[in-house]
């Protein structure tokens, strides 16, 4: 495995694997990796030759009063669990790498899909994903690139800039991978005790009470939300949103709806916890 911090390094390695024929897949993270990102990896290695992992925190996706500062940068732990799994290339640039003229003035909107959920609570947060994803992409220029599903709004916005905007490439979804107890796994369970680990679990069974629901027959959506908003309340989190939403337009269901998905957030103390379930 090499790690490389600069764009002309990377596409120096790269090029040669490209004359060799290799397929080259890309993992995008912001590092403080876990069992979750390295699932992605594995995907990755399924459908190409060359897995490109980058580490990157990127500050145009963090609100003014969220956590850029104190998210966890842990390059070393990170590149041995990247090396034990297998990728190939790690690319962890620094901020002025990937943002030489600061402030950037060329942002990338995905409209729409981004309007509700977490885009409702967090404004300006999904143009940063997009935009420095759609710069990761010109930088890495990968065949495939995978993002996990449990940011299932990030995935649909990005799989939309990809198809409007023609970047050549296939992105692939991996299933969101769970704790023991059912709680999803994020970079932020790290600033969970063991025992608020456990309790978290219960964001989780309300995702799936609220799924067990609409499969039994119920359609009053906008009452069930408000149900289970009340049971996480009841349960000490202090949910931002839980949305049943239509799967392809991320719009609110409405009854005719047949693809669904559940999006949910919800803070536990100060730490703020997303998960989605989808139903068909
Ligand atoms: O999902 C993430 O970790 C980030 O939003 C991403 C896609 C790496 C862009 O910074």
């Amino acid at each position: 495995m090499i790690i490389v911090n600069t764009i002309k390094e990377l596409q120096t390695e790269l090029t040669s694997h490209r004359q060799d024929g290799k397929r080259i897949g890309f993992v995008p993270t912001m590092g403080n990796l876990h069992q979750g990102h390295l699932s992605l990896v594995e995907v990755a290695k399924r459908h190409s030759d060359i897995v490109v992992v980058s580490l990157f925190v990127n500050p145009t996706q963090f609100g003014p009063n969220e956590d850029f500062d104190s998210y966890p940068r842990t390059l070393d732990a990170d590149c041995d669990k990247l090396k034990n799994q297998g990728t190939d290339i790690v690319f962890a640039p620094a901020t002025d790498e990937v943002y030489p003229k600061w402030p950037n003035i060329t942002s990338v909107h995905v409209a729409k899909l981004g309007k509700n959920h977490c885009g409702a609570s967090r404004p300006g947060h999904f143009d940063g994903v997009t935009t420095v994803v759609s710069k990761l992409f010109n930088m890495v220029r990968p065949d495939c690139a995978v993002f996990g599903e449990k940011d299932f709004q990030q995935i649909s916005i990005i799989r939309r800039m990809v198809s409007d905007l023609n970047f050549p490439l296939d992105i692939i979804g991996a299933p969101i991978v769970r704790e023991a107890n059912g709680l999803a796994m994020s970079s932020r369970n790290g600033y969970l005790s063991t025992e608020e680990k456990d309790h978290a679990s219960n964001i989780y069974k309300t995702l799936l009470w609220a799924k067990s629901e609409i499969e039994n027959g119920r359609h009053d959506f906008r009452q069930l939300e408000t149900e289970a908003k009340q049971r996480l309340t009841e349960l000490g989190f202090v949910p931002d949103y839980f949305n049943i939403a239509n799967q392809e337009t991320l719009a609110l269901a409405q009854e005719q709806d047949s693809q669904l998905v559940i999006l949910l957030a919800a803070f536990m103390g100060k730490v703020r916890l997303i998960d989605n379930i989808k139903i068909k």
